[in-house]
């Protein structure tokens, strides 16, 4: 059996989301107005989840890309203020806070949000972004931001369960820790890492990742699904696959196509030139495919028609994909338009009326 496609929200609290191009759309500044109207249509269409990111440098450029956040914790804390049903992920950046802090800023946000929260674990990938405050752990904290990852989790969990902790360790040293109160469920965790042993942590210890690069079909992507969930279930545990997708929905395939590449034209290559030089990549030689990967951060898109993005989404549950996390061009409408024309088209969704209000 089929199951129906989670849908998600990849909230816009970071300045142009994840389209590197000059224009307005895409470029945005990320305002708690804008933040708060794309989290009530989420949940009053009966989406499943939204999602902030955590981000502390950005690339520059004509567009200042990334260069403004909203800090994800204290953006969800009000988020979760002002919804009711909807499931709520911030991401920490593991290098940057302490796991006691954590451990305890989730409890409070589990309590405001009547158990609705959960975690990304981010475990760090620019170095510009923890070594401008002093808290770049080296090449050395690069290669084993995983064994850290597995700690810092270790440690969230034993706070979140135990009356007191106490744990030590290369990274750690915690000394009869106490945190109360404990929230009031297992708190779900997300982790996004791409390469294996990001992989591994996610199968191992991790409730949701995120799989999938640009070049991939519904194919490659039913297989890299496969695949996390045969490393998971080796550890004797089961793992949803999400899909973060870019999605340009327009009246025909042309329409969206055209916008597409009108993004692909204006894009600001100063900032991708300084996205290139801090992830390590070379870019000197991009062809137009690679200004494609390039414009829209190598995270997987779809444009086309109302119709051709519905058929996307069903082809992605039909892989055996259990979510999709969304990203807009333009955040002020493009959420709206795609839960009135798309998903009314899908086969492979929840039902899209609101769910009760729970007591
Ligand atoms: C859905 C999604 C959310 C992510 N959120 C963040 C984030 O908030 N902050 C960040 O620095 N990196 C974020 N990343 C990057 C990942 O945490 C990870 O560093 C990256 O995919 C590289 O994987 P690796 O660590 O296994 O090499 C995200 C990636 C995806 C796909």
């Amino acid at each position: 059996m089929v199951r129906p496609l989670d849908l998600g929200i990849f909230l816009p609290n970071a300045k142009g989301g994840a389209i590197m191009a000059t224009g307005s759309p895409p470029q945005y500044y990320p305002t708690w107005d804008l933040n708060r109207k794309n989290a009530l249509i989420a949940e009053n269409a009966g989406f499943q989840f939204l999602l902030s990111m955590v981000k502390w440098r950005g690339f520059g450029g004509e567009t200042k890309h990334w260069d403004y956040s909203l800090e994800s914790f204290t953006l969800m804390s009000a988020v979760a203020a002002v919804t009711s049903r909807i499931q709520l992920y911030a991401s920490v950046a593991i290098p940057t806070v302490h796991p006691a802090v954590i451990a305890k800023m989730t409890a409070t946000i589990d309590d405001i949000s009547n158990g609705r929260f959960g975690v990304n674990i981010v475990s760090g990938w620019n170095k510009l972004e923890y070594s401008q405050m002093g808290l770049w752990g080296g090449d050395e904290y690069f290669k084993r931001r995983y064994e850290y990852a597995t700690e810092y989790l270790t440690i969230l969990r034993a706070l979140w369960r135990e009356e007191r902790v106490n744990y030590k360790s290369d990274f750690f040293s915690l000394d009869d820790c106490k945190s109360y109160p404990k929230p009031s469920r297992e708190i779900p965790i997300i982790c996004a890492g791409q390469s294996d042993r990001g992989i591994q942590f996610t199968a191992e210890h991790a409730d949701y990742g995120f799989l999938g690069g640009q070049d991939d079909s519904l194919e490659d992507l039913g297989r890299l699904n496969s695949k996390l969930l045969g490393v998971a279930d080796g550890f004797g545990r089961k793992v949803g696959a999400y899909v973060l997708l870019t999605v340009i929905a327009d009246e025909t395939d042309d329409k969206a196509k055209a916008r597409r590449d009108f993004y692909i034209e204006t894009s600001d290559k100063e900032a991708m030139a300084e996205w290139a030089r801090v992830a390590g990549m070379d870019f000197s030689r991009a062809t137009y495919k690679d200004l494609a990967v390039q414009t829209f951060m190598a995270i997987p898109y779809v444009a086309g028609s109302y119709q051709t993005v519905a058929d996307y989404l069903d082809g992605l549950a039909e892989n055996g994909i259990a979510g999709v996390c969304f990203i807009f061009p333009d955040y002020s409408k493009d959420l709206q338009l795609v839960v009135d024309r798309v998903l009314p088209l899908m086969k492979r969704r929840h039902a899209l009326q609101p769910q009760a209000v729970p007591a």
